[in-house]
């Protein structure tokens, strides 16, 4: 059984932050209101009453800062402001006031860690070796034979290192070569940083998700990686070939993040979320000293892991052990890096998979457009987009597939556009919208807002105790309980019939095959293929 609640309210009680449900908005995609096929903040705020309907408690908006796009807005020229192609401040402040007016928090991308290369700041850097911004970036000269200073890869394919020929020295981008790296380790840096982070907080937003934590610092020497011992067992993505040691999860980037907390702190009940793909052990830490790390980072072992029960059982009750006192859980299910939740596991398993998201311990985020079951969509080569799979393609990276724009009803342009929209709409769209599964009891959507409703409802689910329960072959299943109500999950992770044995008795409150709600059980819990249920304990 995990520990009592640590509040994290200002009242002592939970903080939104962990009784809510978080939704991320991928702007590009989410609605365009000027007719360019590219989704913009206007379209946000109309949107706001979908999000209040279905019940969310926060939206988190990826960037929507001015950027040349290299990386769709991770790119950023000025931290300050919002890129044309999605309105303006106004528009930035309408969601705030609208989202606040709804009860919706607002969460924005901080991204720290590198700018884009037409970052004013850089093209000062770049100017000369002397130029007053230089050590606002990491160069470095070359190896003593020429080529790059050390081995490290970037994230996105190739070198971490490019040449900068006029000055003669490289530069550090962990990510694209149109993306260098800030250099932390100058306090001016850090101070004009956390000056942005200000900035946001004092404009209203409520928290920040702060993109690639980890790699903010690196090794001050600069040392080597090591290779990476397991690749090639089907790991087919170059980065892995090096272990990142020297080039993330530096231990001297907590003191940083510590800072960045206090920032956040100051401004009362806000939330900094931290992006963090690393083993869960070595996530832990970034909860910090005393909890004076981020208030959650996230955890993408949902995303990751294959789906199997007995695998999904053990990591769950493994995350549960290893996190340190007080500190508070979370689970993703998808998000605009990774293949979409319907596409991974298919659209059945789907069901008990967003299941699974809003009944286990800890705050959920949900990906905007997996409410109505969105696949991946194939985008063809002549409509790619993205730069990873420009860089390396044909190898499943990219991400396009899992970034295309939202379908709200059966209309050309999905409701979504009156345009022509940025990536490929999905073929199945004008079945799969909005507006046609909230009229359907048994869709999707009406089974997202069923979760949403219940766990806003029953404590127990939103914030109550966990405790794993033993299951054999495909089946999840764990209890949640707050004050005297207690539910146990059952989750079939199977397409074949499956039971649990269960020492008591209940009602099936919610269930992803409708028609079973409302069946008492005693005893034995009988699940259908790719079936999960929600049970009130007697
Ligand atoms: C993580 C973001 O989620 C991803 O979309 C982006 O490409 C990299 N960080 C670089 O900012």
């Amino acid at each position: 059984m995990t520990e009592a609640l640590e509040g994290g309210g200002a009242d002592g009680g939970p903080a939104w932050w962990q009784r809510g449900v978080i939704y991320q908005v991928y702007p590009r995609s989410f609605q365009d209101t000027d007719g360019d096929g590219v989704g913009d903040l206007a379209g946000i705020v109309q949107r706001l009453d979908h999000l209040h309907w279905l019940g969310v408690d926060a939206v988190w908006i990826s960037p929507f800062y001015p950027s040349p796009m290299d990386d769709f807005g991770y790119d950023v020229t000025n931290h300050r402001a919002v890129d044309r192609v999605y309105g303006s401040m106004v528009d930035f402040d309408r969601i705030v006031e609208q989202a606040h007016a709804r009860g919706i928090r607002v969460i924005v991308d901080y991204i720290p860690n590198h700018t884009s290369h037409r970052h004013p700041w850089f093209s000062e850097a770049r100017a000369s070796r002397h130029n007053r911004r230089r050590d606002w970036y990491v160069w470095r000269d070359p190896a003593p034979g020429g080529g790059p200073p050390n081995n490290w890869l970037s994230a996105f394919g190739g070198s971490a290192w490019e040449l900068d020929p006029p000055t003669g020295q490289y530069y550090l981008h962990t990510f694209l070569r149109e993306q260098p790296d800030l250099n932390w380790r100058n306090p001016a840096v850090e101070q004009e940083m956390l000056d942005v982070l200000r900035f946001w907080l004092d404009r209203g937003a409520d928290g920040v998700r702060v993109d690639a934590i980890q790699v903010v610092l690196k090794d001050e020497h600069f040392r080597d990686n090591p290779p990476n011992p397991d690749y090639g067992e089907g790991v087919d993505d170059p980065y892995d070939a090096l272990l990142r040691e020297h080039s993330a999860d530096r231990p001297e980037v907590h003191a940083l993040i510590e800072r960045m907390r206090h920032v956040v702190e100051s401004y009362g009940e806000r939330v900094l979320i931290g992006e963090i793909y690393n083993e869960v052990e070595r996530m832990m830490a970034y909860y910090g000293r005393d909890g004076r790390g981020v208030h959650f980072p996230y955890n993408f072992q949902l995303i990751k892991l294959p789906w199997d029960a007995r695998t999904l059982d053990a990591a769950v009750r493994r995350y549960e052990e290893l996190l340190p006192p007080g500190a508070w859980p979370n689970w993703v299910l998808g998000n605009h890096d990774r293949h979409r939740i319907a596409s991974r596991v298919g659209a059945a398993q789907a069901r008990v998979a967003a299941m699974l998201l809003f009944t286990l311990r800890g705050t959920p985020t949900l990906y905007y457009g997996d409410e109505i079951g969105m696949h991946d969509v194939p985008v063809p080569p002549d409509r790619v987009q993205d730069p990873w799979e420009k860089n390396l393609p044909g190898r499943g990276l990219g991400r396009d597939p899992e970034r295309t724009p939202m379908q709200w009803t059966a209309e050309p342009g999905a409701g979504f556009t009156s345009g022509e929209p940025w990536l490929p709409l999905a073929d199945d769209f004008r079945a799969v919208n909005v507006a046609a599964q909230r009229v359907d009891p048994g869709s999707m959507l009406t089974l997202h807002r069923a979760l949403l409703d219940l766990r806003r409802r029953e404590p127990a689910l939103a914030v109550g105790q966990w405790a794993p329960v033993d299951a054999a072959g495909d089946v999840l299943a764990y209890l949640r309980s707050h004050g005297g109500a207690r539910f146990l999950v059952a989750l079939n992770l199977g397409g074949d019939p499956a039971s649990l044995a269960f020492d008591g008795a209940g009602e099936v409150v919610l269930s992803t095959i409708p028609e079973t709600e409302g069946g008492q059980v005693e005893g034995t819990i009988d699940l259908r293929g790719d079936e999960g249920v929600i049970i009130r304990i007697a």
